[in-house]
């Protein structure tokens, strides 16, 4: 008889949330909310929530309640996750169901103790946690378990990690406190500081998105946006090049290079090679920024290539996951 227990990957991400059941993505949705200040209560969630940034009166807020990865906002956290669990599985009178939720790499047991604790409030039966690099290297079907080395790179909007898999666990990895958002205030002080004008948080992210690049490309794009003159406060526009943005981006992005190389040298020999064998596996939102592939493979002198499913494969690899807790014991948290 099959299970009557619901069981769910999550990928509880800084600035969108995936859900898994199965193979079937049920929900993806910016991890975001809206709150009625007085009463502390949810009022909005997710897309909905997000286009109400920075247009609400003043008593709603708007907010993100995961930062660079990890809960920022304990208790609006466990209500979103309650919320979303029973928009899914109903009102599981019966069955709590089974969470895997996934956590960056390297952060602390108290960090991922809250993220434990959330499920758990969130009304589940048992919460297992599992590291994001390895829930996206089984969500793009890498073969992590024979002792041979594989990488993977994952640029979110929150942190960048960079992880060495094999035998089904984590070799090594790094994790920085960085991410896409990082990039959005890159684009938001070069044009304040080339051009005068200051740029929204949503805008600069949307010139990133339509006409960002990590290395100069031979088709310079343009794209004029609206802002504010530095001096008068005045609404202004300015056109933002292709160039533009590989310039704002560059500390950002030889950021990433440094993290991947701390990673390689905790790396033992034998795992490297593997790695310039089968190259880099490029995961999460941050990886669809024009050539960043080229970049990495031209940087790290190692293949780096992107996979179909970037945003979600950390997602599927969690409901995968949750098929595999005995080849996964070692790994997983519960
Ligand atoms: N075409 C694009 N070019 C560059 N960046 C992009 C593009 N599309 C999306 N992004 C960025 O990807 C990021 C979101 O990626 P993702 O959904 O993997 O993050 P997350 O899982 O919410 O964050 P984290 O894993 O850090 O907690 C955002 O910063 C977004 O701006
Ligand atoms: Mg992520």
């Amino acid at each position: 008889m099959a299970s009557l227990t619901r069981e769910l990957g999550i990928d509880l991400g800084t600035t969108f949330t995936v859900i898994t059941e199965g193979q079937e993505i049920r929900l993806h949705e910016p991890t975001t909310v809206a709150i009625l200040l007085d009463e502390w209560k949810m009022i909005e969630w997710g897309q909905a929530a997000k286009n109400m940034f920075g247009r609400v009166p003043e008593d709603i807020e708007v907010i993100n309640p995961i930062q660079h990865g990890v809960i920022a906002e304990y208790e609006i956290t466990e209500n979103l996750l309650r919320y979303l669990v029973q928009k899914i599985c109903g009102p599981m009178v019966l069955f709590r169901p089974k969470l895997m939720i996934t956590v960056p790499c390297n952060i602390t047991s108290v960090e991922s103790r809250a993220v434990h604790e959330a499920g758990i409030g969130a009304g589940s039966r048992e919460v297992y946690l599992i590291q994001q690099p390895l829930a996206a290297a089984l969500g793009i079907d890498l073969p992590i378990s024979p002792p041979s080395g594989n990488m993977v790179i994952c640029l979110g909007g929150g942190t960048n990690q960079a992880a060495v898999l094999a035998m089904n666990s984590i070799i090594s990895s790094k994790m920085d406190r960085t991410g896409g958002q990082k990039m959005d205030g890159d684009i938001i002080s070069y044009v304040r500081k080339h051009y005068g004008v200051i740029l929204g948080q949503a805008t600069a992210e949307l010139v990133k998105m339509h006409i960002g690049a990590a290395v100069k490309e031979e088709d310079d794009l343009s794209l004029e946006v609206q802002g504010q003159d530095q001096v008068s406060g005045l609404p202004k526009s300015v056109t933002v090049t292709t160039e533009d943005v590989v310039e704002a981006l560059q500390d950002s992005l030889r950021d990433i290079i440094k993290m991947v190389k701390q990673v390689m040298e905790k790396t033992p020999p034998e795992l490297v090679s593997d790695i310039m064998d089968r190259g880099v596996a490029l995961c999460g939102g941050g990886t669809q920024l024009r050539g960043i592939d080229r970049y990495l493979t031209h940087q790290l002198g190692i293949p780096a290539y992107l996979v179909d499913n970037p945003t979600t494969c950390t997602a599927e690899g969690a409901s995968r996951a949750l098929t595999m807790l005995d080849e996964l014991k070692r790994a997983i948290k519960q």
